[in-house]
């Protein structure tokens, strides 16, 4: 696309329907016509960072991924290099209107050793163990986000689990126990799901999880043959909604235009977390000022980024003025980084161990 077309669409606010290339249907006239969504509001989320660091070192993964072929490799078929793997995890905290709190645990990393490291930092494995944690929700397949399924299982396998319908067959295997480890970095789950599956899919797309919180999944294309992802929103009492994602690949514009659009009192956006799959790889192009732009006109309060997000973007974006909350760099204590992490100071990432409250 163009980037005139792309500041066209800005202007009708399809913008993020345009970024995405995948999600078209949501501008068709079935969304127009449907009674926009009442899903109740919450007090509060509070969204800790158990990691977002999927791997360490951009370049590394690069190289596995051009020597297995590119970008549109299927994800089991990359010799993947173990040392520089981490994983992508977060743990939500959802607090009622009547003050009730209930946990969730949002994506499951990827390499179990790293998994297991920043599960016992933050007591996630007791939580399992416990039953703390009400549902474990998966975004969606990608390396970085499922791979490390065993890390939660090991701990509580009959967690209830919301999966996207659009996963790989292998992906759907794993769960029930399957051992793909032969490839290097490629996942092992030992202990099978033997709680509750809800397979997520495109024609029901809207998922009441509790009062205030709702998952929508969308069919939007990703790397690595991986495509679809479910989206999570909270409405928080007297603010406004708050988006939570895995990686956005449907793109954060697409996400907010789609709260505008089907939720009732869509326009008010208070904020976001995690990965908004812009510059991530840290390169530029002109359409990633143009996301600046078009989330200027949202007046959201708080934006949690991280992942897949680009560093280079949340500098600029918190430099043009966007609320991009600051992480405090407690990541530096993890026995490993990314190596951006050492590189900038700015701190424009909600890092491993930070938390963001919206409330
Ligand atoms: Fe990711
Ligand atoms: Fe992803």
């Amino acid at each position: 696309m163009k980037r005139r077309d792309f500041l066209k669409g800005l202007a009708t606010t399809s913008a993020g329907v345009a970024l995405s290339g995948g999600v078209g249907s949501l501008a068709s006239t079935a969304y127009a016509k449907r009674k926009k969504e009442d899903f109740g509001e919450i007090k509060s989320l509070k969204v800790h960072c158990i990691s977002e660091t999927s791997w360490f070192d951009n370049a590394t993964l690069g190289k596995s991924i051009k020597a297995a072929g590119g970008i549109n490799t299927n994800q089991y078929d990359v010799d993947w290099d173990l040392n520089n793997l981490g994983g992508y995890a977060a743990l939500l905290e959802v607090e009622a209107l009547d003050g009730k709190k209930t946990k969730y645990l949002l994506d499951t990393g990827w390499n179990n050793d790293w998994m297991d490291y920043v599960f016992a930092k933050d007591g996630i494995d007791k939580m399992l163990k416990n039953k703390e944690i009400d549902t474990l929700i998966i975004t969606h397949d990608h390396i970085d986000h499922y791979f490390g399924i065993e890390s939660t299982l090991k701990h509580q396998p009959d967690i209830k689990i919301y999966f996207p319908g659009t996963s790989m067959k292998k992906s759907f295997e794993l769960l029930k126990g399957a051992d793909f480890s032969s490839t290097p970095g490629c996942p092992k789950n030992t202990v099978p799901h033997t709680g509750e599956l809800i397979v997520t899919n495109a024609k029901k797309e809207f998922y009441k999880i509790q009062d205030g919180f709702g998952l929508v999944f969308l069919d939007a294309p990703a790397t690595l043959q991986v495509h679809g992802e479910n989206n999570l929103y909270f409405k928080i009492k007297d603010k406004g909604y708050v988006t939570v994602t895995g990686c956005c690949h449907a793109g954060i514009l697409t996400l907010i235009n789609y709260a505008r659009r089907n939720f009732k009192d869509g326009n008010k956006n208070y904020g976001c977390y995690g990965g908004l799959h812009i510059s991530v790889f840290e390169n530029w192009d002109p359409k990633f000022d143009d996301i600046i732009e078009g989330m200027k006109t949202y007046n959201m309060s708080k934006i949690a980024c991280n992942h897949c997000t680009g560093w280079v973007w949340a500098e600029k974006a918190a430099a043009a003025g966007l609320p991009i909350i600051h992480g405090t760099n407690k990541n530096l204590s993890y026995k490993k980084q990314g190596s951006l992490s050492h590189s900038h100071t700015s701190n424009v990432y909600t890092g491993n161990g930070d938390d963001v409250f919206f409330g």
